[in-house]
């Protein structure tokens, strides 16, 4: 008999976290490091944000609170969903999680049975699948190429829809590839979606305020509104407000799914943080005006590594819709040899010799489901993105 349970044979440890973890041995040990892997803005909360924590904790709002958010928050959530989404939802049909990815991972143990299906776009969010897993569901895969600028069509979506299917699993501004759905090209998905009554849908719209030049973010159940009843849409505060640390994610959809998460959660972890609920209040009531600046740096720095990269012999750098990511391809570097004599066989080959030749730290493609690519995140200084890819040009430069 052996002591861990089999479940974890099913799912492996984050890519992500062993690139960073990698790349801060490197550092450590006294290399010249530059990590492109992290998966957070790299400015502070704003401080009317701080603000609003500190008071809660001076007034204290310290203890328990209802499992699933307290009541100030779940209308502050009505209020955003409305504004931004045009969605209509009550209280009753909120739930907030300790951040986006216990809602979701609470969405998955609430409702998947041993052989229901999980159909999700790859190139994905590395933990997608393994969730999925972990809850005894079957992730189902489906390629949205670069040639397709990341993004499935529906006759993709529709032969990968069958009697199982339970939920398609939906994100857009999109992790790892910044590729954002415009309103006619979910239209087309929804479409097929309201064809297959059978088929919930479970959007990540985690990237909804990081949305670039004349891309304009919507979301399924406010593109077709017959999706509405079946349609689970998730947010949270950790990317727009630069609050990865508090832990805040919520959702909303019908009053029995959110009633079963409840469940789930009452029995995991109880209550988000009571501190980090009232900052969230504060993100999502209080001032907005710190999204645009924001946006146009990062819209910046998305030019900088997008004309960078493209510079770089063997590799292509689609310029995506949102988020902070790019996911170019490295389909002509495979096969050659690097200057420090590493084969590039495959894009880990490639990340690994790239960190260790060059010091630049990437997450490979294979991570995220599509190969041969990578990963880099560009919410970090201008310099160091202008060193970083002056760098991986000479990698690849080097490369015969
Ligand atoms: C696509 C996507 N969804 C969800 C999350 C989880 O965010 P949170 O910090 O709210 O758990 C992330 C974080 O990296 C993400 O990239």
């Amino acid at each position: 008999m052996t002591f861990l349970s089999a479940t974890l044979d099913r799912v492996k440890p984050s890519p992500t976290i062993a690139v960073t973890t990698k790349a801060a041995e490197l550092k450590a040990a006294g290399r010249d490091v530059i990590g492109l892997g992290a998966g957070e803005p790299d400015f502070d909360t704003p401080q009317n944000i701080k603000d609003a924590a500190v008071k809660a904790i001076a007034d204290g709002k310290t203890k328990y609170t209802a499992v699933d958010g307290i009541p100030e928050l779940k209308e502050a959530i009505c209020a955003k969903f409305k504004r931004d989404n045009a969605l209509d939802y009550a209280p009753a049909q909120i739930t907030v999680g300790t951040g986006g990815k216990q809602v979701l991972y609470n969405a998955f143990m609430a409702t998947l049975n041993p052989g229901d299906e999980v159909i999700i776009p790859a190139p994905y969010w590395v933990s997608y699948p393994d969730m999925v897993l972990l809850a005894g569901g079957t992730p189902v895969p489906v390629a949205a190429t670069l040639e397709a600028n990341f993004k499935i069509t529906a006759e993709q979506l529709e032969a990968a829809i069958t009697p199982k299917t339970k939920w398609f699993l939906f994100n857009s501004p999109s992790n790892p590839t910044g590729a954002g759905y415009s309103w006619s090209e979910l239209k087309e998905l929804t479409d097929v979606l309201m064809r297959h009554p059978h088929v919930w849908v479970m959007t990540d719209d985690m990237y909804e305020h990081l949305a670039y030049g004349s891309f304009k973010f919507c979301t399924p159940a406010q593109v077709e509104p017959g999706l509405f009843e079946r349609t689970l849409t998730v947010n949270g505060v950790s990317k727009a407000y630069a609050m990865t640390g508090w832990r805040i994610g919520y959702a909303g959809g019908p009053e029995h799914l959110i009633k079963a998460m409840r469940k789930v959660q009452s029995q995991s972890t109880s209550n988000p943080c009571s501190v980090s609920q009232h900052a969230a209040v504060e993100a999502l009531n209080g001032t907005q005006e710190f999204l645009a600046p924001n946006n146009a740096l990062f819209e910046r720095r998305r030019g900088l590594v997008v004309d960078m990269l493209n510079k770089a012999p063997g590799i292509i750098c689609p310029k995506p819709e949102g988020a902070f990511y790019v996911y170019p391809s490295i389909a002509g570097c495979i096969g050659k040899t690097s200057t420090g004599g590493t084969l590039v066989g495959n894009d880990e080959v490639f990340a690994t010799a790239l960190l260790e030749e060059t010091g630049v730290a990437v997450v490979f493609g294979a991570a995220f489901g599509l190969s041969p690519n990578f990963r880099v995140s560009y919410a970090t200084s201008d310099a160091a993105l202008k060193d970083a890819c002056t760098r991986i040009i000479t990698f690849c430069e080097g490369l015969s």
